[in-house]
């Protein structure tokens, strides 16, 4: 691993420096009741809360509160609070897929188109604590529904389009919604998404009281009469004020579905008054931000990036936000670049998976443009390999912008550790340290906490305002997911090595989660795809390195006795994945293995399974706790083809 430190660069001015930084740790450290009252500050409150943290890991005491006395609505801390000074101001540049289409909501209008989807949403029945799912391309109208939710103190769900009906219909009876906000179709890259059209399938197995459904492409649609409502015709007669519910700082703000090592999904839930300070002050921290940027994240809201910095953290911050329905590569690979220079873009931020593309796509797409009014950027996702944050810091930021690696998770609300811009020497490919009042700590796999520069599981052992508080539905799995492995931690699923600097550096998951692109997938999930097939008998799912996605899936796919597989049953196996999941989760390799390695036990021994997805041909430890040894041959000889 590279161990570059390239210092803040010198004429980067920001307004936390090194001083500033330390003050922040030691205010946290000497008084962390007073720290915490003072981010509570950055909120309008309806009642300003006198607690703050109120929090145990223990399994008999076992509790997270934040602020839990105090009152608040999201919507008007993102929306009214600026209206009086900076209604004027542009709170989203809608970037459409097309280059240059699209157009800017001030904060009024954001304001406006809020109310009326509150209004509608009233009209149809749903109240504070209902479940709302929100199925949408990248458009403002998904942050105006979103808000909208908010404001009259609904639960929203927001599922990424490119989940399939199955996935939308699982979520849906999960959390028991009443309604789904969705578009006609979604364009990306130039293609059409039938999102109604998906919606419509989802709901064929569980059905809902109000679909709502957004123009975006103006294409024919059915409607269900009585259950769906076409927004834009409905629009004109929305008032645009709509009074907003005084929410505890505990009540759920929203669900959001992630993968685990096992079983289905769960849903993630945060609550309104914790997870808003933490937005808040991480966006401001993080990339520090003045009145006059213009900041692009480009992530999509169906992920907790796009909740917290896309909508949220900006906004609550009276920032401008972009928000990009596009891809990186259409209509070709300089498209960051060309928009950056149009919307003057100061802040980016985007996946270490959108790097590694670009990057193998060389420097020219990059030249063309000017980027001079880019002064930050910014990874998130999956570790960043040294190689693509030296390009993107030399090639992208011309060496004159920092670059912060920021680690975090959808339980974290927001992030947790990362530079500070204008305070922390960068390390290509660490995200550095934590932010105030983050503990990280990192433990060896009977739980010790192990000191000094070395390598472990990573912990976090104290609760911070944007941790996440329970799984939805199923508070028993909250607590077993998170805080079982290690007693009074809570547990990442992530390794991590820490150097003699007190730097982090994260290796990856030591779980049963892959991380494609930058996308949590659940191996378990993808088994469970693969043996509903009639043809397969077991299937095991492990990661593989990729150079542009990070990871990929290997699938090893064992038949029914008899049956044979080829070309034509693999395309049948990613079809019937992308059906009961989505395209995001779809084998880049499937391997038909006459059998699968077990101990006499009967447990699969992954470990085996991914040395050989990572190409190795010995070197496979103890194998003599196998069932059957000539195995390791057999999947060896197999996997050749993929090598
Ligand atoms: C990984 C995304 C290394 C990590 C915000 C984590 C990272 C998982 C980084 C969470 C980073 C995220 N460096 N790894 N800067 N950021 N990860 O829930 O494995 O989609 O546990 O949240 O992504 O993914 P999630």
């Amino acid at each position: 691993m590279s161990e570059t430190v390239h210092p803040v660069p010198d004429d980067f001015n920001a307004r936390i420096g090194p001083a500033e930084l330390d003050a922040l740790l030691k205010a946290e450290e000497s008084d962390p009741h007073g720290h915490w009252m003072e981010q509570a500050k950055r909120l309008q409150w309806t009642k300003f809360p006198e607690q703050s943290g109120d929090w145990s890991f223990d399994e008999d005491d076992f509790r997270i509160n934040w602020f839990a006395d105090g009152k608040l609505n999201l919507s008007v801390n993102c929306l009214d609070r600026h209206l009086e000074k900076h209604g004027d101001r542009t709170a989203i540049i809608f970037e459409a897929d097309e280059p240059g289409h699209g157009h800017r909501y001030t904060y009024r209008e954001l304001y406006e188109e809020t109310c009326r989807f509150a209004n509608l949403l009233k009209q149809r029945g749903v109240h504070r604590g209902n479940r709302v799912m929100i199925y949408m391309p990248m458009i403002p109208e998904a942050a105006a529904a979103m808000l909208a939710c908010a404001r009259i103190g609904a639960i929203h769900s927001v599922i990424f389009g490119g989940f399939s009906p199955e996935s939308v219909a699982g979520r849906i009876a999960d959390c028991d919604a009443c309604a789904v906000i969705t578009a006609d179709e979604g364009v990306r890259g130039g293609k059409h998404i039938p999102l109604k059209r998906n919606v419509d399938a989802a709901l064929e197995h569980r059905d809902v009281q109000s679909v709502i459904v957004v123009t975006r492409t103006g294409a024919d649609v059915p409607m269900k009469d009585g259950r769906d409502v076409s927004y834009s015709a409905v629009r004109d007669q929305l008032s645009t004020e709509c009074e907003a519910e005084a929410m505890d700082a505990e009540d759920p703000l929203f669900i959001l579905y992630t993968s685990g090592s096992t079983g289905k999904p769960k849903g993630v839930v945060h609550t309104t008054g914790g997870y808003a300070v933490w937005a808040a002050a991480t966006f401001d921290w993080v990339f520090d931000y003045r009145d006059d940027d213009v900041f692009w994240c480009t992530a999509d809201v169906g992920w907790i990036t796009g909740h917290t910095y896309v909508v949220y953290g900006p906004l609550m911050n009276g920032a401008t936000s972009v928000m990009f329905d596009g891809v990186p590569n259409f209509p070709d690979f300089g498209r960051f670049w060309e928009t950056v220079d149009r919307l003057g873009v100061t802040i980016f931020y985007t996946a270490p998976t959108a790097i590694r593309a670009l990057m193998r796509e060389g420097d020219e797409p990059v030249k063309r443009y000017s980027r001079k009014s880019i002064r930050l950027l910014g990874t998130v996702g999956e570790p960043i390999n040294p190689e693509a944050w030296e390009w993107y810091w030399r090639v992208v930021g011309d060496g004159r912008c920092p670059v912060v690696d920021t680690w975090w998770q959808t339980e974290t609300g927001g992030i947790l550790i990362s530079p500070f811009p204008g305070a922390t020497p960068m390390k290509p490919g660490s995200a550095t340290k934590p932010l105030p009042g983050v503990k990280p700590l990192l433990v060896d796999s009977e739980g010790k906490e192990l000191h000094g520069a070395t390598s472990g599981n990573l912990c976090i052992s104290a609760s911070w305002p944007g941790q996440m508080r329970t799984v939805w539905g199923d508070h028993r799995r909250f607590f077993e997911t998170y805080f079982s492995t290690y007693r009074g931690l809570y547990f990442t699923g992530d390794g991590c090595r820490r150097d003699e600097d007190g730097y982090y550096w994260i290796t990856g998951r030591v779980d049963d989660v892959i991380n494609v692109s930058g996308h949590r997938i659940g191996t378990a999930e993808v088994e469970s795809a693969l043996v509903a097939h009639p043809l397969v008998a077991e299937a095991a799912v492990v990661a593989f390195p990729h150079d542009i996605k990070g990871q990929a899936i290997h699938a090893y796919v064992t038949l029914n006795a008899g049956e044979e597989g080829g070309e034509d049953l693999r395309r049948e196996l990613n079809q019937q994945v992308r059906k009961e999941i989505g395209a995001l989760a779809s084998p880049e390799r499937i391997q038909f293995a006459p059998t699968l390695p077990k101990t006499r036990s009967g447990k699969i021994m992954r470990r085996i399974l991914r040395k050989i997805a990572e190409g190795e041909t010995a070197g496979f430890g103890d194998t003599s706790t196998l069932a059957d040894p000539t195995v390791v041959d057999q999947l060896l000889a197999g996997a050749r083809e993929f090598q």
